[in-house]
């Protein structure tokens, strides 16, 4: 059984991740979607917990991923879930030259975990959770870029305010 984690941040879940996880379920028998909340990132707009729920939502419909969070070392949670292959969607030479480095340090910690790269497709080759932060930030329509999840709970968040504030 080929079991393979696709790590991110997902603040929050774009198309473009979307769309290499769909890929990645048809290549792999089992995929767990990890949201590490112990990166260095400062200042994230969502919670780990509610980029999870979005994420949940989002992969209703694919049978063989589940979503989960996780704060530590990648390489203890592909240990902890037999998982012995990382996805890494790479939409540039500036992912690719990240993402190879960061194959390299997970190799070093486990010589068995391998990364495998797919590449965006072109539509979304722009896309990234930074450039959806700013459109949420300047009130732009995010339907073009996120998944129906991520828009449905924008509205929630926006009711809860008006409401809050009458
Ligand atoms: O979506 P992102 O922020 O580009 O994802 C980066 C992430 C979370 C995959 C990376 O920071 C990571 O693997 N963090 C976990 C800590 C770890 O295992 N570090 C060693 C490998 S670089």
């Amino acid at each position: 059984m080929k079991i393979a984690i696709y790590p991110g941040s997902f603040d929050p879940i774009t198309l473009g991740h979307l769309d290499i996880i769909r890929r990645a379920a048809r290549c792999f028998d089992k995929v767990f979607v990890c949201v590490l909340y112990n990166c260095d990132k400062k200042a994230p707009m969502f919670s780990p917990e509610k980029r999870l729920e979005m994420i949940r939502h989002a992969v209703a419909e694919l049978p063989n991923v589940e979503a989960e969070l996780f704060s530590g070392l990648l390489a203890d949670y592909a240990r902890e879930k037999k998982a012995s292959i990382l996805v890494k969607g790479v939409r540039n030479a500036t992912d690719f030259d990240l993402e190879y480095q960061m194959a390299a340090i997970n190799r070093g910690i486990w010589e068995e975990l391998e990364t495998v790269f797919l590449p965006a497709c072109g539509a979304y080759q722009h896309f990234s959770s930074t450039m959806v932060r700013e459109m949420i930030r300047y009130g732009q329509p995010l339907d073009k870029y996120v998944p129906l999840a991520v828009v449905e709970e924008l509205e929630r968040q926006k009711k809860a305010d008006e409401d809050g504030r009458i």
